[in-house]
Parts: structure tokens; C-alpha cells; sequence
């Protein structure tokens, strides 16, 4: 009798179980895209990124272009946080069993089916009407959470009942008013959010010379309040606001205005005669956020809602120490995909030290130079418990709406799945315990 090769029986009877599900030979995506192309249907947005900004370029608005694509400064570290992905590769392995293979994950308690997620992103509303609605419904039919913005321009209860039982997480910006923040986050369990994201490296908005060169700030044409303008706390300071008397009024002074009572919803005509929106605008402005924030302030925040809070942008080993002592549920580490600090160290970098001094104690998510599958692969690789995608959904979304931002997702998942097979992983156990190597 023939020896059997080790494994082989296992492996057959592994195949024949009718308790595994099996994956196919090619992922149902994939197969998807090449049936369709087939059929004369290209995708509705580019796949490589370089090429979707590309052509985000050639059709979006000067404003909106210059506000998605832009960063702080001169971009180096938007530039830097890609290159920081090419000191990492990742080591193929051959004949291990990849049959099998699952995303699935599960975070604070629900089950996710896989560590994507798609980071917040505000001023959405330069881009298309009912811009973060199309992106709550994209995202639930892909089930890949969503983290509401505090700079939405669809207030969270809309997008929330547009996603069934999809997760979805609440994006805090700190306001000078803790009333509004209360009202806020109270606002985000009602709707079913998760968890509150803190974004902790914006106090203040970033040196951003594309926008400036422009003279371009969406907020000022009411694009991305979304959140405060259905805020009850928020409207009742509205009726003791003074505005503040302003400059020459030129022609382009007019168009802001007059796009601010478009925006701002309900009568225009109202809201030419009241200038309410104006008042809106300067209130946000004054009280979107505080420099003086410490990390005792977290204490409220912890009082006031029995979610899991994540605190986003910290990018060193002594903020991690800091959130964990103050009891924090999560780290985020980010650096606002370049747009803050010019000249600060990678995401990527960053979280290499972050995951070593938080030693699982929390969960460590991470954006910042997500472009693709792989990409998402390094960061699993290096430590991160779920990785955010930015700029390259937000980017579908202004050349295709939801299904943009539904091929946006899947083409990462479906290239982070091959990935992972190519690793020789079946699941995220596998991806945390693959070694990248370094590129040297
Ligand atoms: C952002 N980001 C962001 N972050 C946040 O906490 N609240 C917000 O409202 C926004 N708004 C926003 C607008 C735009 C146009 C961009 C590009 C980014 C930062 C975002 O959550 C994430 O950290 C970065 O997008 C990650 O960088 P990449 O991968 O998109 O380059
Ligand atoms: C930005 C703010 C809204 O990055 O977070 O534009």
C-alpha cells in the first residue's frame, strides 16, 4: 500500500465536512468584477488610488478637491505616512491550507465581519447632497461600521435609521460647551452608536494652504454642522447670538451667505431675512473647540455614557500610558491622515510603539495611509485591532455616490482576504502573528 503523504486525509476529510463552509476559488467579488467587465461594465471608481484621485481631480469642485485631497502644510506627512507603508513587507508562504478563510471579528462585544472601518470624515456635504446618508447606506450593505463625524452634513439620527442593526460609532470634537457634548453623545446612544471616538489632535484646524489659497472653509457656508444645527442644546444658543459685524460686503461675501441659507435647511427665504445661519456659523466657530483640554477632562466624558470611549490621534507610547490610567476603552492611533501637523511622524510608526506599551490591554485601532487590502494586512500585521479607511472612500463617494463607496470597501476586503491567503492566514490570529519584514 501507498504511504499517504502526511496531512492529506486530514486535509480530504477536512474538504468533505458539510460543517465548513468553503470559500471559493476565486472570491465572489472578484469573480463579480471579471463577470461584469465581461459584460462591458467597468467599475464605477477607479481601483488604484492614485488613479481615483486622479480623476476625483478632474470633476470635483476647486473647494471640494482642495479639502478632501489637501493636508497641513507642505504634505509631508501625508506624503510620509504612505512611504511608511514600503518599510514593511509582507512575507508570502506556500502550501498551507487557505481554504477556509474568515475576516470576521469581534469588537467591543459585536461581531464585525471584518476589521475595516470607515474613519470619520467631515464636510462630506461638498461632495453630494446627502453625502454621509449614501455613505451610512453603503456602508451597512457592506456591514463595515461607520463612524459618525461631528462635522457630518446629515445629522447622525438619519444616517443611524438608514443602517438597520450595521454598527456604527459617534466622532466627538470636544466643544467649549460640555451641555453640547453631553447632548451630543446622549444624541449617539439614543441612535444606536457603539462607542465615541474623541479626536483629540484637532483643537485647533490645521495650517491647510490649499483651502487658504482658496480662502475656503466649508463650516463658513454651513457644510459639515449637521450635528450642531439639529442640536437642541446647540439651537437654543442661536437666539442670544450677536453677530458679530463683518468686513465689506463683496460679491463673494454674498455667495457664502447666501449658501449658508441654502444649506442651513428649512425657508430660504427665512433664513436670508433672520441671517439665523449666519449666527449658526459664528457660534460653531467660537465654540467648536477647547485648547484647554486636559486629560482629566475625560472624567465627564466617562460620566456622562456607558459606551466604550476611543481617544483618537494619539501617536506615542506616553498618551497610550495616559489613556489607559484614565480608564479609556480604546486608542486611535491616527495623525489626521497628514492634515494637521506637517512634519509629524507616520501613523504607522506610531503604532508600532503604541501596540508595544498597550500590550492588548485595549484595543488599538489605526488610519492613516490606507489606500488598500494590503495596506490594512501591514497594520493587522503590526498590532492594530481595526484599521479606518478615509480619503479613498470619501473620494468614491464624490464620483459615485453609494455604489462608489461600496466598491471602495469591497475592493479592499476582497484584496485583503487574497492577501491573507497569500500569507498563508486564515483569519485575523493568523494576519497579528504574521511577521512583516522590514525593508531596509
Ligand atoms: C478627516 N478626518 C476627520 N477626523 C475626525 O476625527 N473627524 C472629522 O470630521 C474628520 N474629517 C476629515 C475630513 C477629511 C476630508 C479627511 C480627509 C479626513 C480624519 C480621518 O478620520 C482619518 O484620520 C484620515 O482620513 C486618515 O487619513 P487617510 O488615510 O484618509 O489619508
Ligand atoms: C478635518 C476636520 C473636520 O480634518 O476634522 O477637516
Amino acid at each position: 500500500m501507498k504511504t499517504q503523504m502526511p496531512g492529506t486525509g486530514e486535509r480530504f476529510r477536512t474538504l468533505k465536512s458539510p460543517t465548513m463552509q468553503h470559500v471559493d476559488s476565486v472570491p465572489p467579488y472578484q469573480r463579480e468584477l471579471y463577470q461584469r467587465g465581461a459584460r462591458g461594465h467597468k467599475p464605477r471608481v477607479p481601483l488604484h488610488f492614485d488613479q481615483l484621485q486622479e480623476r476625483a481631480r478632474q470633476q470635483f469642485s476647486a473647494r471640494a478637491f482642495a479639502y478632501v485631497a489637501g493636508g497641513a502644510g507642505q504634505e509631508t506627512t501625508q506624503f510620509a505616512n504612505r512611504l511608511a507603508f514600503e518599510d514593511w513587507c509582507i512575507q508570502p508562504k506556500m502550501l498551507r491550507d487557505v481554504s477556509v478563510r474568515s475576516l470576521k471579528t469581534t469588537i467591543f462585544g459585536k461581531e464585525w465581519r471584518s476589521p475595516l472601518m470607515l474613519s470619520p470624515v467631515g464636510a462630506l456635504g461638498l461632495l453630494r447632497e446627502q453625502a454621509d446618508a449614501l455613505v451610512a447606506r453603503a456602508a451597512a450593505r457592506c456591514r463595515t461600521p461607520m463612524v459618525f463625524s461631528n462635522q457630518a452634513s446629515v445629522q447622525m439620527e438619519t444616517c443611524a435609521a438608514l443602517m438597520g442593526d450595521s454598527p456604527r460609532w459617534f466622532q466627538l470634537y470636544w466643544s467649549k460647551s460640555n451641555e453640547l457634548v453631553a447632548s451630543l453623545v446622549s444624541r449617539a446612544e439614543a441612535c444606536g452608536c457603539e462607542a465615541i471616538v474623541v479626536t483629540l489632535d484637532t483643537p485647533l484646524l490645521g495650517w491647510r494652504p490649499r483651502d487658504l489659497q482658496l480662502g475656503s472653509l466649508p463650516f463658513a457656508r454651513a457644510i459639515g454642522l449637521a450635528q450642531y444645527l439639529s442640536d437642541p442644546v446647540f439651537q437654543s444658543y442661536l437666539d442670544e447670538v450677536q453677530l458679530r459685524p463683518s468686513g465689506p460686503i463683496t460679491l463673494a461675501a454674498l455667495e457664502v451667505f447666501y449658501q449658508a441659507c441654502r444649506n442651513y435647511g428649512g425657508s430660504l427665504w427665512q433664513n436670508l431675512r433672520t441671517r439665523r445661519p449666519l449666527k449658526a456659523v459664528q457660534q460653531f466657530v467660537d465654540i467648536y473647540s477647547r485648547t484647554d483640554l486636559l486629560w482629566s477632562d475625560l472624567k465627564f466624558l466617562r460620566k456622562h455614557t456607558r459606551l466604550p470611549i476611543v481617544l483618537k490621534g494619539i501617536l506615542c507610547a506616553e498618551d497610550a500610558r495616559l489613556a489607559l490610567d484614565a480608564g479609556m476603552d480604546g486608542i486611535w492611533v491616527s495623525n489626521h491622515g497628514g492634515r494637521q501637523v506637517d512634519g509629524a511622524r507616520t501613523s504607522l510608526n506610531a503604532l508600532v510603539e503604541v501596540v508595544a506599551e498597550v500590550r492588548g490591554a485595549v484595543p488599538v485601532f489605526f488610519d492613516s495611509g490606507i489606500r488598500a487590502g494590503a495596506d490594512v494586512f501591514k497594520a493587522l500585521a503590526l498590532g492594530a485591532t481595526a484599521v479606518g479607511l478615509g480619503r479613498p472612500f470619501a473620494l468614491a463617494l464624490g464620483l459615485a455616490g453609494e455604489e462608489g463607496v461600496v466598491e471602495v470597501i469591497e475592493n479592499t476586503l476582497t484584496e485583503l482576504d487574497l492577501t491573507m491567503a497569500f500569507a498563508g492566514c486564515c483569519d485575523l490570529e493568523g494576519i497579528r502573528g504574521h511577521r512583516l519584514l522590514r525593508n531596509e
